[in-house]
């Protein structure tokens, strides 16, 4: 397993994985990322290969400050502004990469399109000190339920990684949301931790979804936050043998008789729920149940984010769980 250091002490111990080409895993305010240089093709490689993830899929570049973020990809007047009201933290923008930017082409996957985050928290910190970009995508095997606590992540990574800062629990829980921005428009590539409701606050201007079509954000793929058990979405009633994500104050039929319950949010706070809800999803896995009901969780603001890996983990997983 992975060595575990606390986010107090693990600036150095992290600084010196980065260095070496190997992988680290930090804590970000979203959830944690398999982190490394994102300039060196073989330490990208490395998440690669302790992901399992697919070669098509561009990673995130995780920067400092602006300078950082102006250095590898070119930030027009909306994105500005984006970046502006929401940076540091969980909003990713997919902007024009720079010729010279000098990550690793794995990293973009061969894209003219860099996805830039500037995250809160221990990495941010970290990535002042490294002085370049990291690419980190989430702390889990590609299609296993997202980390969200140092120790779900070794449970799944620890003994693919040599290191892991544990900064406590990731205080938003779900991923960043991710947009491009075209002459004006703001498309939505991923639901996340900043609501579509909050960036037409900050803007002025009506977010766009996405609707199927080409795969603009391999995160979307179906299943790829798939726990082993079934997944049953807004349910009415609990079923015999299943357990129970429940939302809200109030029990659907079956409740008392489920194999395991766990509530996202007893208030039904949405941000209280996006934190809890793969850490969540891992416990009501490890209760052993083929399948979970959830009980519906409303679909606006936070929700939105929420319904998705919800819907990604409910989808047909063709054939390998
Ligand atoms: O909150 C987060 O965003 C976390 C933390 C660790 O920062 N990171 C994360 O990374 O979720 P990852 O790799 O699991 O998801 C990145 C998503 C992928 O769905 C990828 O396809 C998309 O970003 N992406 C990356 N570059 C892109 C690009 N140029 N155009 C469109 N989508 C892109
Ligand atoms: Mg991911």
């Amino acid at each position: 397993m992975a060595r575990i250091v606390t986010a107090a002490d693990g600036i150095e111990a992290a600084l010196a994985e980065l260095e070496a080409g190997r992988t680290v895993v930090v804590p970000t305010e979203t959830v944690y990322g398999l982190a490394a240089d994102a300039a060196n093709g073989e330490a990208v490689a490395r998440i690669f290969e302790a992901k399992g993830r697919p070669r098509f899929n561009p990673l995130i570049a995780h920067v400092h400050d602006r300078e950082m973020a102006e250095r590898v990809g070119r930030l027009d007047v909306m994105t500005g502004r984006l970046a502006d009201a929401f940076w540091p933290g969980p909003l990713t923008l997919v902007v024009p990469l720079r010729e010279n930017a000098g990550l690793s082409p794995l990293v973009t996957a061969g894209l003219d399109t860099v996805a830039l985050r500037m995250p809160r928290g221990f990495a941010h910190e970290l990535i002042g000190r490294f002085g370049r970009p990291i690419a980190a995508p989430s702390a889990n095997r590609s299609g296993r339920v997202t980390g969200t606590t140092a120790a779900a992540v070794d449970a799944d990574l620890g003994d693919r990684t040599g290191l892991i800062v544990d900064g406590g629990p990731t205080p938003v829980g779900v991923e960043s949301t991710i947009v491009r921005v075209e002459g004006g428009r703001i498309v939505m590539l991923r639901p996340g931790g900043v609501t579509a409701e909050e960036i037409e606050a900050a803007t002025g201007v009506t977010v766009e979804r996405t609707h199927g079509g080409a795969i603009v954000a391999p995160g979307m793929l179906a299943s790829h936050y798939a726990p082993r058990a079934g997944l049953r979405m807004d349910s009415t009633k609990v079923m015999p043998g299943e357990a129970l994500l429940a939302f809200g104050p109030e029990r659907i039929p079956g409740a008392d008789g489920a194999v395991a319950s766990l509530n996202l949010s007893a208030t039904g706070d949405l941000r209280e729920a996006a934190a809890n809800l793969f850490s969540h999803l891992l416990a009501l896995d490890r209760s052993g149940a083929a399948s979970i009901a959830v009980e519906p969780v409303p679909t606006h603001g936070l929700g939105e984010a929420i319904n998705d890996r919800l819907a990604r983990a409910a989808a047909p997983r063709d054939g390998k769980i």
